[in-house]
């Protein structure tokens, strides 16, 4: 689709009053939208990717208590995590978009699709943790009230992960997948803060940011750094609404919002898109606020980022 026919359609939907707006909008993703596909595969491999970059540390999701950032509408990554022996998974979401349909659907994909999320998890779904959850998720019965629970998900929506009422040092993974871009800047540093207190010593933060323009997702037309060519007021008005908002941090900046939490960066991996970087290198132009960045800065697509509290 068009981006700029999905920025009006979103900009409509959001001038709603925000129940029905919500509404609306959810039924167009259910529709035409990636609500409407169910295949959690994407996010169970989130979830093993943190539990990699864990071990990698020395740490270990078995017997962990997680913190995870932006819930969203389904709970596939607290899945992920529980399957691999998480003890308690506190997930926070400010708007309370969890929808228990969707984590059932997303169930009856898992307890049905056994060997492609066998695929997914490797030589991690042999370990016997993972077997012994394997069958515990085979045999109990799952509804809409225990959809959470069976998981050893607390599910704080409305919640603020700013504001977790977690204990100091009583967590030992900070997680988020595809949120920290959607958060405005002046509420991220609280976040990052809040982390950083609730992590034990020994705890990682553990982050995954999309730095791409989300209309580029459905628009092949334009590229992920098409956004930065506009100012912020220009953008906030195509984008800034509150099914699309994104801050259009760079990487530079995720790193500095990072060590100025007090927190310690020890693993960066980025993944430049090459397309982009080539539409910058053409002379693409773009707003004041990005061209002091390199080019490589402007055009990181993704990046993973794991940090711990500075000894
Ligand atoms: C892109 S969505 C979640 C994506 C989800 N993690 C996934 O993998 O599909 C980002 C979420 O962050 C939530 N959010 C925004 N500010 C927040 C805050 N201060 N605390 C917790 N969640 C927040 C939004 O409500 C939204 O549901």
């Amino acid at each position: 689709m068009n981006w700029k026919q999905k920025s009006i359609i979103q900009n409509v939907a959001a001038r709603l009053p925000r129940p029905l707006g919500s509404a609306v909008y959810y039924q167009m993703q259910r529709r035409f939208g990636k609500l409407g596909i169910t295949d959690p595969r994407s996010r169970l491999e989130a979830g093993l990717q943190m539990l990699r970059y864990a071990e990698a540390e020395g740490r270990t999701v078995e017997g962990s208590t997680i913190v995870e950032v932006g819930t969203g509408h389904r709970m596939n990554v607290p899945i992920a995590l529980w399957l691999n022996g998480a003890e308690c998974i506190h997930t926070y979401d400010l708007n309370p978009y969890l929808k228990p349909k969707l984590v059932l659907e997303d169930i009856a994909y898992i307890r049905s699709n056994e060997a492609s999320v066998f695929e997914v998890f490797g030589e991690v779904a042999e370990r016997p943790v993972f077997q012994k959850r394997w069958q515990r998720l085979m045999d109990m019965t799952i509804d809409g009230h225990n959809f959470a629970t069976a998981f050893n998900v607390e599910y704080h929506g409305p919640g603020d992960a700013a504001k977790t009422g977690l204990p100091r040092d009583s967590v030992d993974l900070h997680v988020s997948f595809t949120v920290l871009e959607h958060i405005p800047p002046i509420v991220l540093t609280p976040i990052m803060k809040e982390g950083a207190r609730v992590l034990s010593e020994d705890g990682l933060f553990i982050h995954h940011i999309d730095f791409t323009d989300h209309f580029a997702h459905h628009d092949g037309d334009i590229t992920y750094v098409n956004f930065l060519q506009f100012d912020e007021p220009t953008w906030m008005r195509l984008g800034g609404n509150r099914f699309m908002y994104m801050n259009r941090l760079r990487v530079d900046d995720i790193t500095s919002l990072v060590l100025g939490a007090g927190l310690e960066i020890i693993k960066d991996d980025r993944v430049v898109d090459d397309r982009s970087l080539k539409a910058l290198k053409n002379g693409l132009s773009v707003d004041i606020e990005f061209q002091d960045k390199s080019d490589e800065t402007n055009a990181t697509a993704r990046q993973w980022v794991v940090a711990r509290t500075r000894r």
